[in-house]
């Protein structure tokens, strides 16, 4: 019996995100058999659960099938892959593999309610995360996750804080309580470049950036410094904010930052008491937004009361409700986005052929 074997039932085996089988990308490692017992490990490209269940199974299934084995031990890993390729023009954030923004056509949304909770969903799934509130009229992150920190500076390097398990930096950190930020153009731009560049953060799988609301000036100058690997577009159901919303869209296509996906917040209604879901704003506007747009739907998530009640106690739903529909519904979306950014490292590899080894798919 010979780890040939093993690897040849396992080339039957796809990733169901990247279409490829597990040992054309490399995804198999440790391939040992004795006595009957084979021992492998898988390292996915994404920590998304749902693929790491659904591998998990396959392998089990393709590898006890081979005659002779009679146990099968597999061992389930991930190491995401990092997608700023640099002919985007903007060098990649050291210690950051994948920047995401989470941005809106306007503010109220819900982009730093969602941010905070795919933030921490992100993690939840085994992920290494950042979070940097770029939201310099209305820096709601600290609120958001109870931090009451200042900014921290090791030399010329500005330390993130840390909840959570989540490396956090906000404009707010130099704000004075109740004071507004009041911002001018010099200033302003030699913070963002500083809120960008100049932060040590830690081996960070995924950095999500609270993006400042709309479409003019800031936005549009933090985005052209960001590398991000994609955007997340936050919308709700009215139709004002959908338009607001294409904006949003149009805005990082103009500037090559792809577009992972929308997500609707506040898409439907769910009850605190009895859990009934009422669609209060119809049903299927953000989807069929992101459809006319021909980027992906991310998903729906609800109106809960609980959403507004952890914000506003820095303790984020994720964390707060684990089990409730709304967590379910952020876990989703950070599923959606692992997925969507490995798919995109995938590409990039394929274009790229020479730096990454090229993928067959039998
Ligand atoms: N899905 C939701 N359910 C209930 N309340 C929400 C939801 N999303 C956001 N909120 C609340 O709405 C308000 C605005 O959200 P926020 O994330 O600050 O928006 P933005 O960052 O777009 O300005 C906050 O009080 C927040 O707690
Ligand atoms: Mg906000
Ligand atoms: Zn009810």
């Amino acid at each position: 019996m010979t780890s040939d074997l093993i690897l040849a039932a396992l080339g039957g085996v796809l990733d169901p995100d990247l279409r490829a089988d597990i040992v054309a990308l490399k995804f198999v490692k440790n391939v040992a058999v004795a006595a009957g017992r084979a021992a492998f490990t898988v390292e996915l490209s994404s920590p998304s659960a749902v693929a790491r269940e659904r591998v998990r199974a396959a392998a089990v299934a393709a590898v006890a099938a081979v005659p002779g084995i009679t146990a099968v031990d597999v061992t389930m890993a991930f190491s995401v892959r990092a997608t700023s390729a640099p002919e985007h023009g903007k060098p990649p954030l050291p210690g950051v593999k994948n920047v995401i923004a989470v941005g809106a056509g306007k503010g109220g949304v819900g982009k730093t309610t969602v941010a905070v909770n795919l933030a921490v969903a992100l993690s939840k799934l085994g992920a290494r995360v950042g979070m940097l509130d770029g939201d310099i009229y209305g820096p709601n992150v600290p609120l958001m996750f109870g931090l009451q920190a200042q900014l921290q500076m090791d030399g010329k390097v500005i330390r993130p804080a840390e909840k959570f398990g989540i490396q956090i930096v906000s404009m707010g950190f130099l704000a004075q309580e109740d004071s507004p930020m009041i911002w001018r153009g010099p200033m302003l731009h030699s913070a963002i470049q500083q809120f960008c560049r100049d932060v040590g953060w830690q081996d960070l799988d995924y950095l999500i950036v609270d993006m400042p609301p709309g479409t003019g000036d800031v936005a549009l100058s933090l985005s052209q410094t960001v590398p991000a690997a994609g955007a997340i577009v936050v919308t709700t159901p009215q139709q004002v904010s959908l338009a607001d919303s294409k904006r949003a869209v149009r805005m990082y296509q103009k500037l090559n930052i792809p577009t992972l996906g929308m997500v609707e917040n506040m898409a439907f209604y769910e009850c605190i008491n009895c859990h009934h879901e009422a669609d209060i704003f119809g049903h299927g506007g953000g989807e069929q937004m992101a459809n006319e747009l021909q980027v992906p739907f991310l998903g729906r998530l609800p109106i809960y009361q609980p959403i507004r009640v952890g914000g506003d106690r820095g303790i984020p739903l994720v964390i707060a409700e684990p089990e409730s529909v709304a967590a379910k519904a952020f876990t989703a979306l950070a599923e959606a986005t692992v997925i969507q950014i490995a798919v995109a490292a995938q590409q990039n590899a394929i274009t790229h052929k020479g730096k990454i080894p090229l993928v067959h798919v039998k």
